[in-house]
């Protein structure tokens, strides 16, 4: 439904609530177990959030990958798949929503993120090329330099600025990336890269007039652009809320003026659509003949690419469901109501709110620890102690090692807690806040931690570590202390 209207509902006491615009009608219990029993789960799973099992989890804020909630609408059309291995009838309506959302003509499915970008890498980067970009994410730095390329992150000034008051944090800085075009030439640059809602830097926005001038420039020196549209939805959200020129514009209207803008669309499904799978998308035949043949290579058949049909057809409702405003609004609302709780409180966290989730500045909040014992870390595993609610580390762990083994640091350290899409109620994240709050509070009792089994790429995900010093076991002690019995 491509809406103008706008959503807002007011209180009559004037408290900012995210109010709902849906109903709960399957639910999943969830576990709050004793701290005492949280300590061991933190222990074995290498204070590494990645290697708890849900068992031990209260509230899963790791990501918003996989664990949106989806609607009744994407649940029945399941129902309807038209499993065949070759022109299933489900992927052509796929292919119809492609059109119609991202104004699209060329599609290739792929089975999730990374595998675009695996496509688009091998595709697109000699050795030896550069990817100039907004932000990096994880997935796509590895898989550009696992193919000889080199990222250059040209963010503005604003962009790591933990308090900002800026509506675009993840605009691109136009002056440096003209200086890095003259640096490399032209021929060097393999493509310009936007990340929709840039995830590592806060789940922050760019604007509609940041991508015209991007664009400006990239077609002056013939370069191609790729926008990472994993969190377009929520980006869009903010540019129809911040971006005066789209203030009454529909969100179809907004995706198809950021579409055109670029040469090469791909995404996670696991965030935009609320289900699994992903995608590339064109309307330059050209581009899409140099990656198609890598589908059926790596991924399947050119009509699911390793997606299974069920999710072909979820994932056609969600796209159109995107265009809804109530639907894409949802989880900024609630990252709102959030991060302001937390900064009336005290608590450092990432302004202004953005997609994606509430970030917390741990490198703020645990001033006492030093960088290389990993203050993001820390807090994601003290947190997750205290509370039952799993974060995720996105500073120095998520990043790799240099040439001489030394740990390069990351330019912020903090503290992910994902706002999955429909999936937590308030009184849920009110318990986050408040356990926060009590943690901000006795943080000097939390210390680092050091690795004991590193994997060489994408640490974050399998490394281990233990604490510096016996600090868990005294957070234990002074939560029993303040809780008594409580869970
Ligand atoms: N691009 C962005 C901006 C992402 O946030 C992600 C995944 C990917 C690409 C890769 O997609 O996981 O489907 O292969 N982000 C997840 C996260 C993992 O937790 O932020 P994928």
């Amino acid at each position: 439904m491509a809406t103008t209207q706008s959503y807002n509902v007011k209180f009559f006491s004037g408290e900012e609530v995210p109010l709902e615009l849906h109903k709960v009608r399957i639910v999943q219990k969830l576990n709050l177990i004793p701290i005492e029993q949280r300590l061991k789960a933190i222990v074995e799973g290498g204070f590494n959030t990645f290697l708890l099992t849900t068992k031990t989890v209260f509230l899963d804020m790791l990501t918003d990958s996989g664990t949106n909630a989806m609607s009744d609408n994407q649940v029945a059309s399941m129902l309807r798949a038209d499993d065949a291995y070759a022109g299933s009838q489900s992927y052509m309506r796929l292919e119809e929503v492609i059109q119609e959302v991202f104004n699209c003509k060329y599609y290739l499915p792929v089975h999730q993120g990374r595998a675009a970008e695996n496509i688009i890498s091998k595709v697109f980067i000699k050795p030896g090329d550069v990817v100039p970009m907004n932000y990096h994410f994880t997935t796509t730095k590895a898989h550009i330099e696992i193919n000889g390329g080199t990222v250059l992150e040209i963010y503005t000034n604003e962009a790591l600025k933990v308090k900002s008051k800026h509506p675009f944090k993840g605009n691109m800085d136009i002056a440096k990336l003209e200086q890095v075009i003259k640096k490399y030439g032209a021929s060097k640059v393999a493509y310009i890269r936007l990340e929709a809602s840039t995830n590592l830097i806060g789940g922050q926005p760019f604007s509609i007039a940041n991508m015209r001038a991007v664009s400006k420039v990239a077609k002056k020196h013939g370069i191609m652009i790729v926008l990472d549209a994993s969190l377009i939805g929520e980006n869009a959200y903010f540019i129809k809320e911040r971006e005066a020129e789209f203030k009454n514009k529909s969100i179809k209207d907004i995706l198809h003026a950021m579409i055109g803008l670029v040469d090469l669309t791909y995404f996670s499904s696991r965030k935009v659509s609320s289900t699994r799978g992903g995608g590339i998308c064109t309307n330059n035949k050209a581009i899409n003949d140099k990656m198609k043949d890598l589908v059926p290579l790596f991924e399947g058949f050119y009509t699911y690419g390793g997606m299974s049909i069920r999710e072909v057809e979820a994932m056609a409702v969600g796209l159109i469901e995107t265009l809804d405003e109530t639907v894409i609004s949802q989880s900024p609302k609630f990252i709102r109501f959030a991060v302001n709780e937390l900064e009336r409180l005290g608590v450092p966290v990432v302004t202004p709110a953005g997609g994606l989730g509430v970030h917390i500045d741990a490198g703020q909040f645990l001033s006492h620890v030093p960088q290389t014992e990993y203050p993001a870390g820390a807090l994601a595993a003290a947190f997750f102690l205290i509370s039952g609610v799993r974060g995720m580390e996105r500073g120095t762990i998520s990043s790799v090692r240099d040439a001489n083994g030394n740990d390069v640091l990351a330019d912020v350290e903090l503290l992910r807690l994902a706002m999955p899409r429909r999936v937590f109620t308030l009184s849920q994240v009110k318990y986050a806040i408040d356990r926060l709050n009590w943690l901000y509070k006795n943080r000097k009792l939390v210390g680092g931690l050091k690795f004991y089994e590193e994997p060489p790429v994408l640490r974050f995900f399998g490394g281990k570590l233990k604490p510096t010093s016996a600090w868990p076991k005294k957070l234990v002690a002074k939560f029993r202390a303040d809780f008594g019995d409580s869970l």
